[in-house]
């Protein structure tokens, strides 16, 4: 595959914590992502796996301890182009990340005078994109994010993440904390926003779930490696002993 078609290209990322010591944490051991453009990786993995801190590596939010991450040949470790780089992304944060003191129209109008787009233009753009995730009425996107509910705080954060109409969409735990049904309309929900932009999606999640409605391709993470990487066909006639466990275990959280 060339390079240029690839959205995303991370080779042998690790994260230690801590100073080398003996208290020495290595969360992550050599993860290496080739994700073509357009395509809908979801990253799964039990909580604490190091899910987070791969996402916050590939956006330079936290810096890795060796490795690197190209996109478009730009690389996360350049310092200098920062901001080229980060205009590649779209954002769904695991709690929404919206703020309190603003409405859910005033967020979005923010984040986008924050990076340079007029105001007349920032509304225009919000009330557009309000509308592109379900949230249209002036009555709703008026609210304060605390009389929002769960499902409709992550269509706001979604509102805010595509906002640019960005190329590549990062989506943290995008239905956790939500009953099954919302959490079921937010995942087909993310599914045809990625469609619509024609964008590249990197989701992670611990929800066997939701990968299946967003995945093209399946990895997951386990002991700071990529453990197994498939097709959800490949999926469902596996034979790796970790996704097997994680298959069984979500069926027995679904039989409960
Ligand atoms: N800033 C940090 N400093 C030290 N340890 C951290 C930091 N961020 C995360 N960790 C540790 O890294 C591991 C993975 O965390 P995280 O990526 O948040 O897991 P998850 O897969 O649930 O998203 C955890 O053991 C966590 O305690
Ligand atoms: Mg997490």
């Amino acid at each position: 595959m060339s390079q240029m078609s690839l959205a995303l290209c991370s080779s042998k990322i690790t994260k230690i914590f801590g100073d080398g010591s003996s208290h020495a944490l290595p969360v992550l051991q050599g993860i290496d992502l080739r994700i073509e453009k357009g395509a809908s990786w979801v990253v799964l993995g039990r909580s604490g796996v190091g899910k987070s801190v791969l996402l916050k590596i590939l956006l330079g939010l936290l810096p890795m301890t060796s490795g690197d991450t190209l996109v478009d040949g730009l690389s996360v470790r350049d310092r200098a182009h920062r901001h080229s780089y980060l205009s590649y992304f779209g954002m769904l944060f695991q709690g929404g990340a919206l703020f309190d003191s603003m409405t859910i129209l005033g967020n979005i109008v923010f984040a986008l005078t924050e990076r340079g787009v007029s105001r007349a233009q920032a509304i225009e753009i919000a009330h557009e994109k309000l509308a592109a995730v379900g949230l249209g009425e002036r009555r709703v996107s008026s609210l304060f994010p605390s009389e929002l509910s769960g499902g409709m705080k992550k269509r706001a954060a979604l509102a805010r993440a595509i906002a640019l109409d960005p190329k590549i969409l990062l989506f943290d735990e995008p239905t956790t904390g939500l009953d099954s049904i919302t959490s079921s309309k937010i995942a087909y929900l993310l599914r045809d926003t990625v469609q619509t932009l024609g964008a590249t999606a990197i989701t992670i999640t611990h929800d066997l779930v939701t990968a299946r409605v967003l995945a093209d391709r399946i990895c997951l993470l386990e002991d700071g490696r990529i453990a197994w990487q498939g097709t959800q066909a490949e999926l469902e006639t596996t034979d790796n002993p970790q996704m097997i466990d994680l298959l069984k275990a979500a069926q027995g959280e679904r039989a409960s």
